[in-house]
């Protein structure tokens, strides 16, 4: 199988020398619960949920048999003019969950699908509104917002994608928050639109907590960013493809800051990673502004695909009658006292917990520079620690530079959780022999 993987799949991301040279390859053939089988027959904890993609666990019947019965009765119509009862009863189901008025979903079958159409619907609302200068996005460094030339032009990787050039016209950066003091990250977004001119700016976007340097925003950042784009008629999309349904704690991730955005963006999670499918969610005002005569951004053959709809609207229903949210929270709590160990390493900097999600920050223990360069991104650190995950056990995609990221899934075992924390205290020891090197 892997054989043939590497001969006629283009596997994402990862060069040979990865695959190949560091046998990082593996073909699953088999999941159940927090946990993957693949097809050498060995076993690996699933240490992120599959890139944030399977907090719900591998082979759950429910999801699958909700998305078969629609597949059955009937897969897909439209999207002009038609739709099917997944697509609708997904709809209702965000609607219900999303912070304030948050109401009308434009399904897509990924999340950057889901950022494309937000930036178009960003610029179409302030033209219709005769506002016809507003073209520009305002985002973090470090962030990553979907590999089309808008999500690229919005995300903040610089030394990654220049080999692209030239992206979609419009993205300007900021610097992130850090998690201390970040009134002040928030004031150089209102400096920023100010030197762009107020005129030209259609939006600010972020997600709540960026995986890059993984510094949760202290309480006052996303009020004051939220009060900013008001102040400048700016619209505010948040971007939970990763933190949202429950990861942090709590369904969206914005609510930790009692946010409303304008725009919410819900992909990676929703179907609990057993379909792709995605969500651009709109508040009341926004969707007014297209009145009775415009349509909607975006057309997509498979967006609001009624089987995938229908599996993100039975894992919607698990996240919120099964109350993951704190389920996400209790697991979390109880992960972090299991990892309180590994403090003792030099190389620990420091720990932060999002919900189910503990980002480790490695420094280097001579100097106690942190490698968490993510923003500048060079990815050594991070292969080494995914490459030395995997040959324990854990199976998880690179990590964010410097950071050891652990996002397990909510169903995951009190004996789960304790395989994790001997994995993370086993690695940070032989990444403490490799950093200690230099
Ligand atoms: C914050 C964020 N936005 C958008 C995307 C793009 O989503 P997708 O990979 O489903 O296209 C990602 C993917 O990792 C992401 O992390």
């Amino acid at each position: 199988m892997e054989r043939r993987a590497l001969e006629y799949l283009w596997i994402h991301e990862s060069p040979r020398s990865e695959l190949v040279d560091h046998d990082m390859l593996r073909v699953f053939d088999r999941g159940e619960g927090a946990w993957l089988w693949d097809t050498r027959g060995d076993r690996y904890f699933d240490l992120c949920s599959s890139m944030w993609q399977t907090p719900l666990g591998h082979g759950r019947a429910d999801i699958p048999a909700a998305m078969a019965e629609q597949a059955r009765n009937v897969a897909t119509a439209g999207p002009i003019f038609f739709t099917t009862r997944g697509a609708v009863e997904l709809a209702e189901r965000l609607a219900a969950s999303a912070p304030g008025d948050l109401q009308h979903s434009f399904l897509t079958s990924s999340g950057s699908e889901a950022t494309e159409t937000a930036i178009k619907l960003a610029r179409q609302y302030h033209r219709m509104r005769g506002d016809h200068h507003r073209y520009k996005f305002i985002s973090r460094y470090g962030s990553y917002h979907g590999a089309g030339f808008g999500g690229l032009a919005m995300s903040g990787r610089r030394h990654r994608d220049s080999v692209y050039y030239p992206l979609m016209p419009g993205g300007v950066h900021v610097m992130p928050p850090t998690g201390v003091s970040d009134l002040q990250y928030a004031e150089q977004i209102r400096d920023t639109i100010e030197l762009e001119g107020p005129e030209t700016v259609a939006a600010v976007i972020g997600e709540p907590v960026a995986i890059t340097e993984f510094r949760i925003p202290d309480e006052t950042y996303w009020p004051r960013v939220r009060e900013i784009c008001d102040e400048y008629g700016v619209l505010l999309i948040i971007d939970e493809t990763l933190v949202g349904c429950c990861r942090s704690g709590r369904m969206w991730g914005i609510e930790h800051w009692d946010v409303t955005p304008d725009v919410m963006v819900v992909a990676k999670a929703l179907s609990g990673g057993y379909a792709p499918v995605a969500a651009m969610i709109v508040r009341q005002h926004v969707f007014a502004v297209f009145g009775r005569d415009a349509g909607s951004p975006s057309v997509q053959s498979y967006g609001g695909h009624g089987a995938t709809a229908a599996a993100a609207a039975k894992a919607m229903e698990i996240y919120t009658e099964q109350r993951m949210d704190r389920v996400a929270e209790s697991l979390g709590a109880d992960l972090l006292e299991m990892l309180s160990g590994v403090w003792e390493f030099p190389i620990v900097g420091d720990m932060r917990r999002f919900g189910l999600w503990i980002g480790i920050e490695l420094v280097n223990p001579a100097t106690g520079r942190s490698y968490a360069t993510g923003i500048r991104g060079t990815y050594q650190v991070a292969k080494e620690l995914s490459r030395r995950l995997l040959r324990i056990g854990c199976a998880a995609a690179r990590m964010s530079e410097g950071i050891l990221h652990v996002a397990p899934p909510y169903v995951s075992t009190e004996a789960d959780l304790e395989f994790v924390a001997e994995s993370v205290v086993s690695v940070l020891d032989e990444m403490s022999d490799i950093l200690s090197q230099g």
